[in-house]
């Protein structure tokens, strides 16, 4: 254990994985699926999905970390033998591939900050087309996005505990702090209860299949569940914690920052007379108009603040995601955790080289024929984290179920708090494994195999 690092304390874990959770996926993600999805009804069904499915998967998969104590693949392994270990490989593939492009987005944020606060964004007559230029820009994307992965490898190579459990403890707080100022203000604007009610008062008449299963991927990406990331970081976990209430606590973080998000969001679009339905360019191509119209002190500040939040967030979400693939080459290739950060870091950043080049800068990576003409950044988030994340908790499912047996996870459990034995947490944890999670995640998959690949539409 202490050859392979650990985290020093229940807050210290718990602030990383909720690191590792909120991200992107709450801040960027989540409200612009939110806009695009008919508001009160999707924040609905996503905070549903998230106790129906997610939490229990969740539970699960800090419990298979902390009893094999190793990275991904070396736990499926020691705990299914070496097939299941294919998973664990799978899923840090899917870490690997989801980071590429998600240092991307995360590059843009940084851009962002340093634009409104530092640089004249705020005076540009429009901003969608600011957006369309900037993506598609190859220099600042190279040095942002190379700089966020520096700045993620410097992190991840301090360790576990001096490294990414430190860098949580500062930048969590932080990040509830600004929000929670973001929040006070963009309340007081005109019309802001019009972005409220949007947000609040669920109209069930835009829901459909669609809504549910964009709400599913959402709570598996936004929650870092399904690639083994929370196996990684539960295999620095001491065996006297308590596995279910951490888990409590790192959902209920998740769900409050991706609602706080929309509080904060859907009142400045409603303020300024904007859509909510704008899709990925919500935060990059709305935002601005708004921070703009504050003037160019206030708007410099606030509009700052917020990209620097952007920011904090992704990058405790980038450490995690980086630390997939780095336990896996200490744990079973017994190389330095120096040289498997460096080494990990750089080749992710060449396998992202075409997700960043794809918004614009290079037509061949930019509408990928075979692919409908989507750009290369889609075609990875959507192959590996929109699908890749769901199955992966799938075959998670079923391998507690019926290979790593229900006992064994509530003998783990058990450790760190004696009265879950028989408790009611214990039988629902338990049934959703064994039932909801295997039949809600493979209709889910029935859909989307219906739709990407026979052209179905529902
Ligand atoms: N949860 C993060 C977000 O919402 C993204 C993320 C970090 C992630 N680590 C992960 C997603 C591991 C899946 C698996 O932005």
């Amino acid at each position: 254990m202490a050859a392979r690092g650990g985290f020093s304390s229940r807050l210290g874990f718990v602030l990383a994985a909720a690191g590792s959770a909120v991200g992107l996926g709450n801040i960027w993600k989540f409200p612009y699926e939110t806009g695009e999805n008919g508001g009160a009804a999707f924040l609905l069904i996503y905070i549903l999905c998230t106790f129906l499915i997610c939490y229990p998967i969740m539970v699960g998969e800090i419990a298979i970390g902390r009893r094999a104590q190793s990275d991904a693949y070396g736990s499926y392994k020691l705990l299914g033998g070496k097939s299941w270990g294919f998973l664990g490989l799978f899923g840090i593939l899917c870490g690997v591939m989801i980071l590429s492009f998600y240092n991307v987005v995360a590059g843009w944020a940084f851009g962002y900050f340093l634009e409104i606060s530092f640089g004249d964004l705020l005076e540009t007559p429009s901003f969608g087309d600011f957006f369309g230029t900037y993506v598609a820009d190859v220099s600042d994307n190279l040095i942002f996005s190379l700089g966020f992965m520096l700045i993620t490898a410097f992190i991840v190579a301090k360790g576990v505990k001096g490294g990414i459990e430190k860098a949580s403890k500062i930048m969590m707080p932080m990040l509830f702090i600004i929000l929670l100022v973001l929040i006070g203000y963009s309340l007081t604007l005109p019309n802001a209860m019009d972005g409220v009610k949007f947000y609040l008062l669920p109209d069930f008449s835009e829901l459909n299949l669609e809504t549910i299963y964009s709400a599913v991927g959402q709570a598996f990406f936004s929650l870092s569940l399904g690639l083994g990331g929370l196996i990684t970081y539960g295999s620095y976990v001491e065996k006297n914690q308590n596995i279910t209430q951490s888990a409590t606590m790192i959902t209920f973080m998740d769900i409050a920052v991706a609602f706080l998000a929309g509080l904060l969001i859907f009142p400045l679009v409603f303020s300024q007379g904007q859509e909510p339905a704008q899709g990925p360019g919500l935060v990059f191509i709305v935002l601005p108009g708004i921070f703009q119209a504050m003037g160019p002190i206030l708007g410099k500040v606030i509009g700052g603040g917020f990209f620097l939040l952007l920011c904090f967030a992704a990058l405790t979400s980038t450490i995690s995601l980086l630390e997939i693939p780095v336990a896996y080459i200490v744990d079973q290739k017994k190389v330095a955790r120096k040289w498997a950060v460096w080494g990990m870091a750089l080749l992710v950043f060449l396998i992202g080289l075409p997700s960043m080049l794809s918004q614009g800068a290079v037509a061949a990576f930019s509408s990928l024929p075979f692919y409908g003409g989507k750009s290369t950044l889609d075609f990875v988030a959507e192959v590996f984290s929109d699908i890749g994340l769901p199955l992966g908790g799938f075959l998670m499912s079923i391998f507690i179920a019926h290979r790593w047996k229900l006992a064994a996870l509530t003998d783990e459990i058990a450790q760190g708090n004696e009265s879950y034995r028989g408790s009611f947490m214990n039988k629902y944890i338990n049934f959703v494994i064994s039932y909801i999670a295997p039949v809600a995640l493979g209709l889910f998959f029935l859909v989307i195999l219906a739709e990407k690949i026979f052209g179905f539409s529902f």
